[in-house]
């Protein structure tokens, strides 16, 4: 196992395998105008295979794909077969908005894939539309209930954005009623892609708690995973969970363990970095798998303590889109 500077492990990798995506949420990506990258720029399946490999040799014991919608990316499912093989990945899990993931679900089995997080931010085929600007709500929605039949273990990521789908928290929170499903509200985060300033966020965290203890007096606190990115919660008799993921106002810092890699191959060690180094160019030098293992524990042991604080202070506009970012 490896430890930051800080004393903190360093076992989760989220890996971006593409910038691509078949939706344009507004929170997301531009509608129009998206500039994809070249394939040359990406990392390729070797590279990210070979990345993994040592980086699995240094303790990093979980890979959660990301992207852009990784199933966007050419024989995504066979990387995944490979990735699942990687000696000391015990769990592999992906991040989809599930528009192309119900055909892979026998393959997510066979390989070991317990968990899957699912990006749906609504019930409601007109406002998925509104935010998504793709027609897709009813292929996502039913992607939700195959994998619950198929025994994956779902989180539905819902990114709670003030006048367009708070009126969506309690019905979401409702499917926890017969579905063992974990519904998580995530505060929405600055990453758009079009160069915004840190703004004022009118639904965060406590507000949102708020609002489904208004419908539900009894929720009941559960006890969090101890990297757990949300406070989770239960309505008594009910057969899911609820989470809030305060991924805005809150500083996950001081229990991080992740770290990212872009799809170009950047490597971040905080979420607000803009990449300490790059790992495609390295490779395509001929860097050794030993000499590269030098140099990830180099930059472990540089990681920022707070990367959040020093990020809410920053004057200059962002404009990272998180398709870039990986989440
Ligand atoms: P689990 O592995 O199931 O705990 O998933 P996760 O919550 O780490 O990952 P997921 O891809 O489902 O992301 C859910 C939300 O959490 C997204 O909005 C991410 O951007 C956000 N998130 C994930 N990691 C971090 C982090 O380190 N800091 C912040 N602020 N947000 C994060
Ligand atoms: N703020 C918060 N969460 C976001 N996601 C994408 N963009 C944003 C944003 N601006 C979420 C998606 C996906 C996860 C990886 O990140 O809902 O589930
Ligand atoms: Fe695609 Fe996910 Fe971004 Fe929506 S949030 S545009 S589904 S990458």
């Amino acid at each position: 196992m490896i430890y930051d500077n800080h004393g903190r492990p360093i076992t989760y990798l989220r890996l971006a395998v593409t910038d691509r995506c078949n939706l344009r949420c507004f929170y997301c990506m531009p509608e129009v105008g998206v500039k994809y990258l070249h394939k040359s720029k990406l990392l390729t399946y070797e590279e990210m295979l070979r990345t993994v490999s040592v980086l699995s040799e240094l303790g990093v014991s979980k890979v959660r794909i990301t992207g852009g919608e990784p199933f966007v990316r050419h024989n995504m499912i066979d990387f995944m077969y490979q990735l699942s093989e990687i000696e000391g990945i015990t769990e592999l899990n992906i991040t989809t908005n599930g528009i192309l993931t119900g055909q892979y679900i026998r393959q997510m089995k066979e390989m070991g894939i317990r968990a899957v997080n699912l990006s749906l931010d609504t019930l409601d085929k007109k406002r998925f539309f509104e935010i998504a600007r793709r027609d897709e709500f009813d292929k996502v929605y039913e992607t939700l209930f195959q994998l619950l039949e198929a025994g994956f273990e779902v989180k539905v990521n819902a990114v709670v954005m003030d006048g367009q789908n708070t009126q969506d928290i309690i019905p979401l929170t409702e499917l926890t009623k017969d579905y063992k499903v974990s519904i998580r509200f995530i505060e929405e985060m600055p990453f758009n892609g079009e160069g915004s300033h840190y703004p004022k966020l009118n639904w965060n965290a406590p507000r949102i708690l708020e609002e489904i203890r208004s419908k539900y007096p009894d929720l009941q606190k559960l006890v969090d995973a101890p990297n757990s990115t949300s406070y989770n919660y239960q309505i008594p008799n009910y057969q899911g969970n609820i989470g809030v993921i305060a991924a805005f106002s809150r500083t996950f810092c001081g229990t991080c363990n992740r770290i990212r890699l872009t799809a170009t191959g950047d490597l971040k060690t905080c979420l607000y970095d803009d990449g300490v180094l790059n790992i495609r160019d390295l490779l395509r030098n001929g860097i050794s798998d030993e000499e590269l293992k030098s140099t990830f524990i180099n930059v472990f042991k540089q990681r920022p303590k707070d990367g959040f604080e020093a990020e809410r202070n920053r004057k200059s506009i962002i404009t990272e889109s998180m398709t870039t970012i990986g989440g």
